[in-house]
């Protein structure tokens, strides 16, 4: 088939690539010229693993292009919108200015039973809103709402491999014309058994907020408890294995720690809520609220937590922070808490070195008034405390007797509870976790 995508971030280049590894015949398309040159090069122009390797694959037999010229969007029967939707700057609802700005450049280049596939995370509504456009513009094309769900780290295999398809259509039937057509996409991963739901928009739409709602909730229940076993003296990473062991619940995303960021999470939820005020059921989400106020805490506890283990004062303290991507595999730095902690404590007079293995450079451009060092070791070197905030296998992997030789205080904060406590104790470490004894 011939596929456009419109928006070639993190979402539309990862989809793009990965529907010509399905067979598609794809265009990539964006406003940004210096992506595109990227992406044209086969250059990845974020880290995603496996990403490079991808791109080669699917550009040499041609199967992949991209353009920064909208009517390269002609001659596709299928356009996939991925552009993103950011927070509002001062409020907590949702910029669609890329969303609106996608379909009304599209709407040319849409001939008759064309469908248009929505997959960039939307408040509810607006589907039904691009379809009305649609109608207009297009007369006889369909409008399609189709969350992803792919996480970062794990791109491709989420894309084509999905734990499951959701299809919004106008009626939410089966029958609808542009499912048969959304299957022909899909075929391969179709073929394998991945589930696919047909629904209405609204339902779509609903679908990407409440699972990134959940995620998040699960993820702020556990840092609650890891507040309580602090307080009680317990260990909330036993206490997620066992309450994990009950199918119900689950172990996945019950990691306590420094809280969630990233791109998605903190504004799905945001914006969540302020599209449910809008609809007057404000109040079915105020529990959202509680979850990213928990969230937020972490950070500033954590900066607590070190002063603590700094002896009281972080005043000339050298303290080196040990990964600054949102989370391990990635280079986005997106609301990070790690970063946000370490600029936090750097501006409470601690001296501080960041080192991460890909999220450097990004890194520096958002907050360039902290230090970075690539290497591990010399980051290390001459440190009076560790922070380990992401949870990179080779931070995850450190021996606490090596790393004992380069640095000038035996403190270490385990942010991400991924190191073996007893292990560092024994070394004369001063180790800390986040809800553990
Ligand atoms: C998230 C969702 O997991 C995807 O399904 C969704 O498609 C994506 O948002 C999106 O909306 O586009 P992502 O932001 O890539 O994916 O990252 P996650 O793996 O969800 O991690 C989010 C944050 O939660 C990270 O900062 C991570 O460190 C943190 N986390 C995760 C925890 O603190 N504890 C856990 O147990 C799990």
């Amino acid at each position: 088939m011939r596929i456009s995508v419109i928006g070639c971030g993190y979402l539309g280049a990862v989809h793009a690539a990965c529907m010509a590894k399905l067979g598609h015949e794809v265009v990539g398309i964006d406003v940004d010229e210096l992506k595109i040159h990227t992406l044209s090069a086969a250059l990845a122009p974020f880290f995603e693993p496996g990403f490079d390797e991808l791109l080669k694959d699917v550009q040499e037999p041609g199967r992949l292009s991209f353009s920064t010229d909208i009517s390269a969007a002609s001659g596709s029967s299928v356009h996939f919108i991925c552009v993103g939707t950011p927070q509002k700057e001062g409020e907590n609802g949702a910029d669609l200015s890329h969303v609106d700005a996608a379909m009304e450049a599209l709407l040319p280049h849409v001939k008759p039973g064309d469908i248009v596939v929505g997959k960039s995370t939307v408040p509810v509504g607006t589907a039904s809103r691009l379809a009305e456009i649609l109608a207009t513009g297009a007369p006889g094309a369909h409008l399609v709402w189709n969350p992803e769900f792919l996480r970062e780290g794990h791109a491709l295999e989420d894309t084509l491999s999905p734990d499951r398809l959701v299809y919004g259509v106008a009626d939410g039937s089966e029958d609808h014309a542009a499912v048969s057509v959304l299957d022909e996409v899909y075929a391969a991963p179709l073929s394998t058994g991945t589930p696919r739901l047909v629904t209405d928009h609204p339902t779509a739409e609903l679908v990407k907020a409440a699972a990134n709602s959940f995620l998040a909730t699960k993820i702020s229940f556990i840092n609650a408890m890891a507040d309580v076993c602090e307080a009680a003296g317990a260990d909330v990473t036993r206490l997620a294995d066992a309450i994990g062991l009950d199918d119900r619940i689950g172990r996945k995303f019950l990691s306590a720690g420094i809280g969630f960021g990233g791109g998605c999470l903190p504004k799905d939820i945001r914006a969540f809520m302020a599209r449910a005020g809008e609809l007057g059921a404000d109040q079915a989400l105020t529990f959202l609220r509680e979850v990213d106020s928990i969230n937020m805490r972490r950070r500033s506890r954590v900066v607590e937590l070190t002063r603590e283990l700094c002896g009281g004062s972080l005043l000339g303290h050298r303290i080196t922070v040990l990964g600054a991507a949102f989370k391990p595999e990635s280079d986005d730095v997106r609301d990070s808490p790690a970063l946000s902690i370490a600029a936090q404590l750097q501006l409470q007079g601690a001296v501080v070195t960041v080192t991460d293995p890909k999220a450097l450079e990004n890194a520096a451009r958002r907050f360039p008034e902290l230090r970075y060092e690539a290497d591990l070791d010399t980051a290390i070197a001459g440190a009076d405390t560790l922070l380990l905030l992401t949870e990179w296998q080779q931070y995850k992997e450190l021996d606490p007797f090596e790393v004992s030789s380069g640095v000038a205080g035996l403190r270490i904060l385990d942010g991400r509870n991924v190191l073996d406590a007893a292990k560092w104790r024994s070394a004369g470490w001063h180790y800390r976790g986040l809800g553990r004894p």
